[in-house]
């Protein structure tokens, strides 16, 4: 069986964290995030590595949390979504987001903990989770209104509509937009600079960076949390992932 997610040292100093399910547009199970928080912290502890690089294979970013999982274990499902949230929001070193596809859910929200991101012109992102009966997780409901001020974010939150890259970037979701297909080609290059940086002023200058942040961010994931788990029991929830389960 393939892994979920894959990690390489792609380049001097710089591991890819490639989330792998093309089948199933590298939705994230219980497997991918338990990978993803394995990998990231192989990371963190190794002394070589100085970037991290996250993409996703075959032409798309992540269409999110996997549905099945939430229709099938409303109960324990998202814990190990929160564990990863935590671990990629207080990673030490500088993360790389490189974006083609779809980047829905947790696939757009994770793009608020990376330090730089990159996304492909034909990138499309959601935060489809007002239209499935949920809520705001990974610290949205306070990064975005923090980035993109309170009028945007209640437009990409609450009418939870897709949008490109041009407004992703507006909204402060990325640092830029390439060719399609070339943002990965763009985030090698910037981890390569990071790479080159001296590490512990590379890290000292991340930590005071988010240092502001840190608490509001780790409080805001485990509010949404809870509220999230209890929206996953929502008769408005299971009935949106039934529709999607079958098509409908
Ligand atoms: N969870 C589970 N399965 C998913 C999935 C997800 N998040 N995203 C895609 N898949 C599955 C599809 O059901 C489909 O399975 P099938 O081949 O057995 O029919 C396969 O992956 C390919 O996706 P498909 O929907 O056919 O691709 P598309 O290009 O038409 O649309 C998306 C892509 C991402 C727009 C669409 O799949 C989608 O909306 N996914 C759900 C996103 C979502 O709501 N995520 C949760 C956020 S909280």
């Amino acid at each position: 069986m393939t892994a979920s997610i894959l990690t390489e040292t792609v380049l001097p100093g710089v591991v890819q964290i490639t989330m792998n399910r093309p089948e199933r547009k590298n939705a994230l199970d219980r497997a991918c995030y338990l990978g993803l928080i394995d990998a990231i912290a192989a990371a963190e502890s190794d002394g070589d590595i100085r970037a991290l690089v996250l993409t996703g294979a075959g032409g798309s970013f992540t269409s999110g949390n996997d549905i099945k999982d939430f229709a099938q274990d409303p109960g324990t499902g998202p814990r190990v979504a929160m564990d990863f949230l935590h671990a990629i929001s207080t990673a030490t070193k500088p993360i790389v987001a490189a974006v083609e596809g779809f980047a829905v859910g947790i696939g757009t929200t994770v793009l608020l903990h990376c330090d730089l991101a990159y996304a492909g012109k034909g990138a499309s992102f959601r935060m489809p989770f007002a239209a499935l009966g949920l809520c705001p997780e990974g610290a949205s409901s306070f990064l975005l209104p923090h980035i993109a001020g309170p009028k945007r974010a209640a437009e990409l939150l609450m009418l939870a509509e897709a949008f490109g890259p041009e407004t992703a970037l507006e909204a402060g979701l990325l640092n830029g937009v390439t060719a399609e297909g070339a943002a990965l080609a763009m985030a090698h290059d910037k981890a390569r600079a990071l790479a080159a940086m001296p590490p512990q002023s590379i890290a000292l200058t991340k930590m005071l960076l988010k240092r502001s942040q840190t608490a509001a961010i780790a409080e805001t994931i485990e509010t949404e949390a809870r509220h999230f788990g209890e929206r996953l029991r929502s008769a408005e929830a299971q009935a949106a992932f039934a529709a999607f389960l079958t098509k409908r």
